[in-house]
């Protein structure tokens, strides 16, 4: 069965081991997140998923406050270990996209629905979820790597100051980028299909 789509969506892996030379400018980079934010989907069309999109020193400098913020918790072998994965396989990349959800509006959308009230956080990350799917698929397609971090909470407050970030934008997940300078390895299939699904006919 022919699906562009669903080859795209195989084709979106973890990629770790990335270079900083992507074969698409920066405003393609741009024209994708500003379509995908336009499109996704959210609950009740709330919109709650903002990005930020750090290129260049930007870049550079939300690595260097990961790893700012990882020395005091980690041993210095555990850190030596974590710094040089740093600068491998997020930093070495082209840019990071960071991903939030925006506090107000998820208020707003329980005092407004409240009979939905109790599901509107996990309707949130769900919605945040697919943009960070979409985006990583969508640079799959343009032969970009990515893969998906979650340094927050920790780097939280260095990164709100640093870009001024609105303090109702809570951080959900780091998205490094980069051209991949390997294949990833087969994806291991842990459990059969036939266990992960069931269809029902006629
Ligand atoms: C919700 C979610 C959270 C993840 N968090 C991390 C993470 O913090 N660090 C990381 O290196 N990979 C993370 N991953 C990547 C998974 O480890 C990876 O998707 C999985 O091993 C399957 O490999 P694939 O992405 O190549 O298909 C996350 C993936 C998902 C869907």
């Amino acid at each position: 069965m022919a699906n562009l789509f669903l080859d795209a969506v195989a084709a979106r892996r973890t990629c770790y081991d990335l270079d900083g030379d992507i074969p698409i400018p920066e405003s393609h980079i741009e024209q994708i997140i500003d379509r995908l934010l336009l499109t996704v989907p959210s609950a009740f069309n709330g919109q709650s998923t903002r990005i930020v999109l750090l290129l260049g020193t930007h870049h550079y400098t939300l690595w260097r406050i990961v790893k700012e913020s990882l020395k005091p918790l980690l041993t210095e072998e555990q850190f030596v270990k974590s710094a040089r994965k740093i600068e491998s396989s997020f930093a070495s990349g082209f840019g990071t996209v960071l991903f939030f959800e925006d506090r107000r509006v998820v208020e707003a959308q329980k005092a407004r629905y409240p009979l939905y009230a109790d599901k509107m956080e996990d309707f949130t990350s769900q919605s945040s979820a697919m943009h960070q799917f979409a985006l990583w698929t969508a640079l799959a397609d343009e032969g970009i790597g990515a893969s998906l971090q979650h340094y927050n909470p920790l780097i939280d407050d260095r990164v709100q100051v640093h870009w001024n970030i609105d303090p109702a934008w809570r951080l959900v997940a780091q998205m490094p980028f980069g051209m991949p300078l390997s294949a990833p390895d087969e994806k291991v299939q842990h459990t059969p299909l036939a266990a992960r699904r069931i269809f029902f006919r006629e």
